[in-house]
């Protein structure tokens, strides 16, 4: 087994390895003792791991309950959220239980919203069953549902207690899920490691899942702790997600998250290029994208995109902070003035 700790406020381990959730009863077992566990997950990921995971917990002496919600972004949604807070006080669930998020890096951003505020706040255990929730959404107490006016606008910072990742599950994710997880994997070799990025450039990597998730879950602790709160170099997380987030959702969703994120990244760097920031050319990003069955560009309008950025969540009253890739392997974040943000958009996204 792979272990990372990951030492914010609230210490906790990602513990990575096959076979994993067939434990989940008794490693939950050693970070909180046996309550009561209601299990949040979806359509799509309750038919394959949900009674896998019941029975561990269950097993390990844990009373263990599901709720199933139906899968897709379009349903990270303050509905689904009220259906679950509900049905926990209709469990009688008291601070002392535990909430379980198992699923991609929708089910983690919910049901740790939920756990943050449920009653002002209970524990709750991460089971990412996708490669983007392993190698990011899963690790840095970010949780967030979304608005119709805007992805993640309500949230709040809540660690959880453990993450345990069994690379297994990853067996039954279509190539897209495989890609998206690429697309965040990329961003932290453009930001932090140009070894990681040469690895992942060429696309050939599938078969070292557990590897790659403790190397990128190492890379985002790095900018996590020091900065939970999401205050300074945190930020730079951000890379491909001021462009991206816009993207994921003028298209409605139809987008990923992960292939938003990547024609964020080349935008981005495409934009801090043309702005005279940074000497790094954006082809390099794009051929990594390709090679990775990503997607490379937009037909969405620098205006459209504008609209939504202006609400983004790393906008102070008069600059919005971008981030500047400086090479493979570092970054840093620009202040950018509002009204640059159109020329600033024009370059990135105009071919
Ligand atoms: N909190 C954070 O720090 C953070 C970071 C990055 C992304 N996110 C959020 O994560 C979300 C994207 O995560 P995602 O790509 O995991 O989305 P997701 O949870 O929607 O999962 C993607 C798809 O894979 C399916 N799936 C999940 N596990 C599976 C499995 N093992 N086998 C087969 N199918 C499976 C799901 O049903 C879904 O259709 C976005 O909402 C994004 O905002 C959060």
């Amino acid at each position: 087994m792979r272990i990372v700790q990951i030492p914010t406020g609230a210490p906790y381990q990602v513990r990575i390895g096959e076979g994993l959730l067939s434990l989940l009863g008794e490693e939950t077992e050693r970070v909180h003792r046996p309550c009561r566990a209601v299990v949040i997950t979806e359509s799509n990921v309750a038919p394959l791991y949900l009674d896998r995971a019941l029975d561990s917990l269950r097993q390990a002496g844990f009373e263990a309950e599901g709720f199933v919600f139906p899968a897709g972004e379009e349903h990270k949604t303050v509905d689904t959220y009220i259906a679950i807070q509900r049905r926990l006080v209709q469990l009688g669930l008291t601070r002392e239980d535990l909430l379980v998020a198992l699923g991609g890096g929708v089910t983690g951003d919910m049901t740790g919203f939920a756990a943050a505020t449920y009653q002002r706040g209970i524990p709750f255990v991460q089971v990412p069953t996708t490669l983007l929730c392993a190698v990011d959404a899963s690790v840095g107490g970010k949780t967030a549902i979304d608005l119709p006016e805007g992805k993640n606008m309500v949230g709040a910072f809540h660690q959880p207690i453990l993450v345990l990742c069994d690379p297994d599950t990853f067996r039954t994710l279509p190539d897209q899920r495989w890609q998206d997880g690429a697309a965040e994997m990329l961003k932290h070799g453009v930001i932090a490691d140009g070894d990681l990025f040469g690895r992942l450039k060429e696309g050939r990597w599938r078969e070292d899942a557990a590897e790659l998730v403790e190397r990128n879950v190492a890379i985002k602790r790095s900018f996590v702790v020091g900065d939970e709160k999401d205050r300074g170099k945190r930020q730079l997380l951000n890379f491909g997600h001021t462009i991206g987030h816009a993207v994921e959702a003028l298209s409605h969703f139809s987008l990923s998250h992960g292939q938003a994120v990547a024609i964020g990244m080349i935008a981005e760097t495409r934009a801090a290029r043309r702005m005279g920031w940074t000497e790094l050319n954006e082809e390099i990003l794009l051929e990594a994208a390709e090679k990775n069955g990503l997607p490379t560009r937009t037909e969405f309008t620098p205006g459209q995109v504008l609209e939504i950025a202006l609400r983004d969540k790393k906008r102070r009253s008069d600059t919005l902070g971008v981030v500047v890739p400086l090479g493979l392997g570092a970054a840093r974040l620009e202040q950018v003035p509002v009204n640059l943000l159109p020329e600033y958009l024009e370059k990135g996204l105009i071919l």
